[in-house]
């Protein structure tokens, strides 16, 4: 039987002694500071057991892996009338890139890009406050992660909010095209908040069972088991921005980063996986946290194109 308990100490182990750490974001001063020595990992099984190694009650920013929650809310408002104003297509750029709102009028190629994700945060605006928005959000990973300890760091929104130009270039784009409707500082007030979500691995591990187990948490019913489904595709073919046919192929999992270093991955039906180290590859994704789960899926055979006899 693999003891999983050993793998991720032994992951977290041979991390601690990596040299290359990758770059820390430095955009603000709440992520520069972070030290790239950090490096946290929790695994939550099936049935309910998490181990845990590192740094991993630590909270860190968890930025766009929120774009995760975000999209799960709006997909919970509108449901499929969603992708009339943003796509399902990996865009191979940069997670912050225009570049493709020109040609393609607007409309996002997926809701895991910044523009994206400011969609889907004007999407919530359209039956909600920015304030009863963020009061969701806040609610929504409570209750999926069991933890109402879970907070949003106000230093990190402002600062986000101070030097977010781009998407502010974002929205304002969209808008110009149609596809924001809210007033752009209220999008993106909202946005940011939910970027400065503040989560330890353990919560955010604790937080994404709902996508492990086929849209249940700890019992209850948070989505169906289509959606879960729908968002895991999104999240394999489109949650590591530039680099996310690399990491499918690395890991064959579906993930979502955030330049915070964190990584939350679900192999379904049988873990949720979250990961944290601070220092980025070119893409903005945590460069340990690729490699620990590249490991843990050679030593655990979890990669979701592993064939499965028992077929469970
Ligand atoms: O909106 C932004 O650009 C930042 N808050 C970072 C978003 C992010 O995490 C992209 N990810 N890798």
């Amino acid at each position: 039987m693999t003891d999983i308990a050993s793998i991720v100490s032994e992951i977290a182990e041979d991390m601690r002694a990596h040299e290359h750490r990758g770059k820390v974001a430095d955009y603000i001063p709440a992520l520069a500071a972070v030290p790239d020595s950090k490096f946290g990992i929790a695994v939550v099984l099936h049935d309910g057991t998490v181990h845990t190694a590192g740094h991993a009650e630590e909270p860190f920013s968890i930025q766009s892996i929120s774009k995760v929650f975000a999209l799960t809310l709006a997909l919970g408002a509108v449901g499929d009338q969603l992708w009339q104003r943003v796509g399902r297509e990996p865009s191979g750029s940069a997670f912050n890139s225009i570049v493709q709102l020109e040609t393609e009028h607007g409309i996002p190629r997926n809701p895991f890009i910044n523009a994206g994700a400011i969609v889907v945060c004007d999407v919530l605006l359209g039956r909600l406050q920015p304030r009863e928005a963020i009061g969701q959000m806040l609610r929504f990973v409570r209750m999926v992660a069991g933890d109402e300890s879970i907070a949003i760091d106000e230093a990190v929104a402002s600062a986000e909010q101070d030097t977010g130009f781009r998407n502010m270039a974002l929205a304002n784009y969209m808008r110009a095209f149609g596809n924001v409707h809210a007033p752009v500082e209220l999008v993106l007030g909202t946005y940011f908040h939910f970027c400065a979500l503040a989560m330890s691995c353990r919560q955010l591990a604790m937080a994404g069972r709902y996508l492990m187990d086929g849209g249940r948490s700890d019992g209850h019913s948070v989505i169906s088991p289509r959606r879960a489904r729908r968002i895991n595709a999104l999240m394999m073919s489109c949650g590591h921005y530039d680099n996310s046919g690399d990491f499918a192929y690395r890991t064959g999992l579906p993930g979502k980063s955030g330049v915070g270093g964190g990584i939350l991955a679900v192999a379904p039906g049988i873990a949720s996986i979250a990961v944290w180290s601070p220092g980025l590859n070119p893409s903005g994704n945590s460069h340990l946290g690729q490699i620990a789960l590249e490991r843990l899926v050679q030593r655990t055979g979890w990669s979701v194109f592993e064939p499965r006899l028992s077929g469970a």
